[in-house]
């Protein structure tokens, strides 16, 4: 017997190791030489050989097949650990991909502001963290003043140079000082005035409920020159919720309470769903109350060196979710806040 098993199996593994197409290896021609050998063997050898020419066999196609299983993984792209599975595919697969966008109450707020600044209001920030005299002092809640109360303020274990504690303004309000005083020499010039809006977040110790979120949205505006009067505040409130909800709308002024605004107002517009007629958005009245204004108090002028002899101004607060929601037909306002892609992919 010429043929050594050991010479053949190191053989077929180097050649096998050799070929770019592993399989290729069973069409040796040392391996069909071994085989064709059997039936030249006596009868004794040949079983022995015959069975051991097959486990060597049986062990190639084991090394062929981990080989190919190699060189297919080879072929695959990287894997991103960081991407996003969807594992209730059977099996897995990866989630379609899209491009983010921005959180649909960011997009109104552009909005929002450009058309006040089409108005001629400038545009500013607010703050996250503010202190008491901007919250109240300044406002005309001198300390202990039951209207306090009325917000439901969060309050901050830090304390400012007065030893108060700073809170997280529950109202865009607590710029109106800062922004007076920032914009007085304005009214110095001819025909001169000071409108600024403020659009940004505010936060209160609110039930959470459909329509109450602990985060949200509100626009202060302010305006102050010679001769404003509230006939002006109604017409420029009138003439941005015409512009933003791109429809003609009938206004509601009633008599309301803010120690920063004399007289105050509460402000509705008639439902721009129903028209007046009722409808589940205005909860069957045909009203929607947006937001609360007035005209700016003499002290809250005079607290930032203003004289309310001389000059008048309107402020008012409006909250940006409600006026959001009203336009999309939102039904819950803690959405927003959710984080649910189906939600926001809407927008
Ligand atoms: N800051 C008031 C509120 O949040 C709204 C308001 C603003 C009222 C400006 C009058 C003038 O309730």
């Amino acid at each position: 017997m010429s043929i050594k098993l050991t010479d053949l199996k190191s053989t077929l593994f180097a050649q096998l190791e050799a070929l770019e197409q592993p399989r290729d290896v069973l069409k040796s021609p040392q391996l069909k030489e071994a085989y064709a050998a059997i039936p030249t063997l006596s009868p004794g050898e040949r079983s022995t050989f015959g069975r051991d020419l097959n486990g060597l066999k049986k062990e190639l196609m084991l090394a062929i097949e981990s080989r190919e299983t190699l060189m297919q993984q080879a072929d695959l792209p990287p894997i991103d650990v960081t991407a996003p599975w969807d594992v209730n595919k059977s099996p897995a697969s990866l989630l379609p991909v899209n491009s983010g966008s921005l959180h649909p109450l960011m997009k109104e707020k552009a909005r929002i502001s450009d058309i006040f600044a089409r108005m001629g209001f400038v545009v500013e920030e607010s703050r996250e963290i503010d202190d008491q005299l901007h919250m109240f002092e300044t406002l005309n809640f001198p300390k202990g003043h039951p209207a306090r109360d009325d917000y439901d303020t969060f309050m901050t274990t830090q304390v400012d140079a007065n030893g108060e504690a700073l809170i997280a303004p529950a109202h865009t309000s607590t710029m109106q000082h800062r922004m007076l005083k920032k914009y007085k020499s304005n009214l110095e010039t001819k025909n001169g005035s000071i409108a600024v809006v403020v659009p940004d977040r505010v936060f209160r110790n609110e039930d959470l409920d459909a329509r109450h979120e602990h985060t949200f949205y509100q626009v202060e505006g302010i305006f102050v020159a010679k001769g404003v009067h509230a006939g002006m505040l109604i017409a420029t409130l009138k003439e941005f919720l015409q512009t933003y909800y791109a429809q003609e709308l009938d206004v509601r002024v009633n008599p309301f309470y803010f120690p920063f605004t004399e007289p105050s107002f509460e402000f509705a517009l008639s439902c721009p769903f129903c028209e007046k007629k009722g409808c589940s958005v205005c909860s069957q009245e045909g009203w929607i109350e947006l937001l609360g204004c007035g005209m700016i108090h003499p002290n809250v002028l005079k607290s930032a060196g203003i004289d309310p002899a001389e000059y008048t101004g309107f402020a008012f607060g409006c909250g940006i979710d409600r006026l959001v929601m009203m336009k999309y037909q939102i039904e819950d306002i803690r959405h927003f806040h959710g984080g649910k892609l189906n939600f926001l992919r809407q927008f």
